[in-house]
């Protein structure tokens, strides 16, 4: 059996809330308090499989993806890479695993530095690590440019941000996260900030570079419909929690948690057979610096029962690599 490229267990992250300035002056001794952002999550992502978080905003899914390469350092839980415990690492084994790992931020805008040509931009990383000599390194800037479909990258290599359109811009932080040939990718909202005319484009090249470099990558989005197309698998969270796992078509065609259903009853176009009642999901998302004892959906949820207040409910698996955290499905 193969080692899951990453496999995150139990993994927590909890946020200080900082007290406000008059119980500091006071120095009054209120507990600390934390918002639970990530609240024991458990997840493994194959070797080149595609794994997508999906959840309502402020849910966690940033989070969890940024502590599970250790982007943040997590609060609690285990991550394995390679089956490798990556909170053991440091030094030069934490080095090589960040050139292992790499990470598509949502705005193109914000993650390029206007004073870095394309070609410093796709450079850096190699110099970071000491690759190649300077001839190798330029082979290499300028294929890698090829690849993501900045053609001829002759034409790229020394234009500035702030020339170029929102969709070379993504191809530029994709070319910088794939010049160091990784084996993951963490890519957060990828296609959000990018005109609606050039997305599938910017996915299709996603789904292509996975292909040929074998790439594992974690997805990050709200949006059902981008996960829908791009994973082989899909978690959903709520309040810093799974709630649900499974294969992408058993997610959307037959979801199980009654807040999945409701999410996905929420964008009809990503199941057209979709007739449930009730699309919008009823209630207020709780704060998650509440405290609680039972379901964290209890609140909202219109199948609520009262031992669902009782105590959290562990995932069931409902069928084959399918779970749901829901008393429903106590069998
Ligand atoms: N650095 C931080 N300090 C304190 N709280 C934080 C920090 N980062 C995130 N949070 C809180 O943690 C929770 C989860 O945030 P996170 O950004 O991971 O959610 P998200 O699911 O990615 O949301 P979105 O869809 O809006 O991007 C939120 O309540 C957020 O306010
Ligand atoms: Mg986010």
């Amino acid at each position: 059996m193969t080692e899951p490229k990453l496999r995150v267990e139990s993994l927590e992250k909890y946020f200080p809330i900082n007290a406000g300035l008059a119980s500091k002056l006071l120095n009054w001794n209120a507990d600390q308090q934390y918002v639970r952002a990530v609240d024991g999550v458990s997840f493994e992502i194959e070797p080149s499989e595609s794994f997508g978080l999906a959840g309502e905003s402020g849910c966690g899914k940033t989070t969890a993806g940024k502590t599970a390469i250790r982007l943040l350092e997590p609060t609690g839980g285990d991550i394995y890479f390679d089956g490798r415990q990556l909170t053991d690492l440091s030094g030069s084994e934490l080095k090589s695993f960040r050139r292992e790992a790499q990470i598509i931020y949502q705005d193109p805008f914000e993650s390029l530095n206007p004073r870095f040509s394309v070609y410093d931009w796709v450079a850096e990383p190699l110099d970071i690590h000491d690759i190649g000599t300077e001839e190798e390194r330029t082979e290499r800037v300028y294929r890698t440019l090829d690849n993501v479909g900045l053609e001829p990258p002759s034409a790229y290599a020394g234009e500035y941000p702030g020339d170029l359109s929102g969709g070379e811009r993504q191809r530029v932080a994709i070319a910088r996260a794939i010049v160091l040939n990784p084996s993951f990718l963490l890519a957060d909202e990828p296609a959000s900030m990018l005109d609606v005319s050039i997305r599938a484009s910017v996915l299709d090249l996603f789904k292509r570079l996975q292909r040929e470099l074998n790439l594992a990558a974690l997805y990050i989005s709200h949006d059902l419909s981008l996960l829908k197309y791009m994973c082989d698998r899909i978690g959903i969270m709520y309040l810093g929690k799974l709630v649900e796992v499974g294969p992408t078509e058993e997610i959307i065609h037959n979801p199980k948690h009654p807040y999945t259903k409701a999410l996905v009853a929420s964008v009809p176009e990503v199941d057209p057979d979709n007739r449930r009642d009730g699309a919008s999901i009823g209630g207020e998302v709780p704060d998650p610096t509440f405290e609680t004892t039972g379901c964290r959906f209890a609140n909202r949820c219109p199948e609520v029962m009262p031992r669902c207040r009782d105590g959290e409910p562990p995932m069931f698996e409902t069928s084959d690599d399918h779970y749901t955290r829901c008393v429903l499905y106590e069998s």
